[in-house]
């Protein structure tokens, strides 16, 4: 991470000399935090106006790897009276503009060899049931006849392996060194929990992590997938900050509970990849309501439509609402997922996820008359 802020931070120049400040050796410290980076320099001669001028470009060119809130600044001067000096005899000041470089300039974001699409999952906060969404989503496209796979990126709670009924099954790897991703229910899928044993505490550090990421969307085969989904681990970390950095992803959706705690967090998510300059597909709401089997009625656990209610504001698109049911949960712990399972077809949770996939179909394959005709056979939408 260090080295890549250096990397992208190394073209600024310092405004008096025109050198890069690399060359002049001010950047004094680099400092990584988990999600907060602190860059100090030396700013030895330049004046206020001058300074403003080097922190635009900083931010503007970490935009990419590097939220501008989690970002501190500092600048050392031993002598102001430099300062001083360069602020009065300086008239004008140089345009940033040949030394701009944004966020993926100095980048060449990779496909995914082979893939249709690359459709990142994310949420806010934790258990709001991302992972559960992403593998009945992969099942209901298999179904429609797409060619799907998952990998899931959460290291610290991998769950795909289990919601799959794959726990225990190692992955092998190819003539070419590729690793084969394992099948399930008509998906393939990767996870870290297959590389790790369950019962290890896994302590891996950021960086490794985006390694191992990388191994799974460079060096796995993938070929011939319609849809590759990313399983992100919650928040706004390392993990998809480095996916972005090196992945083209054709888009992203963000999971959230109707109330307001996850939803707060739903929009830092938001935020972030919108500030990565990646395309938002849509919300979702999970667990948006509760039919209870014995008086039929309607209960909203977690609150009504908040989901439903904030994508207007945010000005994104509104993809569905997934209610609470406790077979969901149940084909989840059983490693059957529910939506390969024709038996609950019709059930207001089948017809959610079948709305969802739609919406994505609508979005990437608008044209593709044969899928749509064998998507309303199987489920006559
Ligand atoms: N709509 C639903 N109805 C019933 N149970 C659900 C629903 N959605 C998710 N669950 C259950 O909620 C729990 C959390 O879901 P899941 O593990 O998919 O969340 P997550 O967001 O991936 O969590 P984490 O942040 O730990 O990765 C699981 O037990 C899952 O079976
Ligand atoms: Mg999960």
């Amino acid at each position: 991470m260090r080295e890549q802020i250096l990397n992208l931070i190394a073209p600024i120049k310092n405004p008096v000399s025109g050198q890069t400040f690399t060359m002049e050796g001010r950047w004094k410290e680099i400092a990584v935090d988990g999600e907060k980076i602190t860059i100090s320099y030396d700013r030895e001669g330049i004046s206020p106006q001058e300074k403003r001028l080097v922190e635009k470009m900083i931010v503007e060119n970490l935009s990419g790897v590097v939220i501008e809130e989690n970002l501190t600044l500092k600048s050392i001067s031993a002598n102001s009276a430099d300062v001083f000096k360069a602020a009065s005899t300086t008239t004008e000041v140089p345009a940033p503009a040949q030394i701009k470089t944004g966020h993926a300039a100095p980048m060449a974001k990779k496909s995914v060899p082979g893939v249709g699409k690359v459709i990142a999952i994310g949420s806010g906060k934790g258990g709001v049931g991302k992972s559960t969404f992403t593998v009945n989503l992969a099942c209901t496209l298999s179904r429609m006849g797409r060619k799907v796979g998952v990998i899931d990126a959460d290291i610290y709670g991998p769950s795909v392996p289990m919601l799959m009924g794959k726990r225990g099954e190692k992955p092998v790897a190819n003539n070419d060194r590729k690793i084969i991703p394992l099948e399930a229910h008509g998906v393939k899928f990767l996870s870290f929990g297959l590389f790790v044993e369950e019962k290890d505490p896994v302590i891996w550090r950021g960086p490794m992590l985006g390694g191992v990421l990388n191994q799974f969307l460079f060096d796995a085969d993938w070929a011939g997938l319609d849809y590759l989904f990313i399983d992100l681990p919650p928040g706004t970390g390392d993990v998809q900050l480095s996916m972005v950095q090196n992945c083209n992803v054709d888009g992203v959706i963000i999971i959230s509970t109707p109330q307001d705690v996850a939803l707060l967090d739903a929009v830092k998510g938001l935020e972030m990849f919108r500030k990565l300059h990646l395309p938002i597909l849509g919300m979702v709401e999970n667990m948006s309501s509760f039919v209870c089997s014995n008086c039929q009625h309607e209960h909203h656990l977690f609150g009504e439509a908040g989901v439903e209610k904030a994508v207007t504001k945010l000005e994104v698109p509104f993809l569905g609402k997934v209610p609470l049911e406790i077979e969901l949960r149940m084909s989840a712990d059983s490693g059957n997922p529910y939506m390969a399972n024709p038996s609950f077809e019709g059930r207001p949770v089948a017809r959610a996820f079948q709305a969802v996939a739609a919406k994505i179909e609508q979005q990437f394959h608008p044209q593709d008359p044969v899928k749509s005709g064998l998507f309303s056979r199987l489920f006559g939408g």
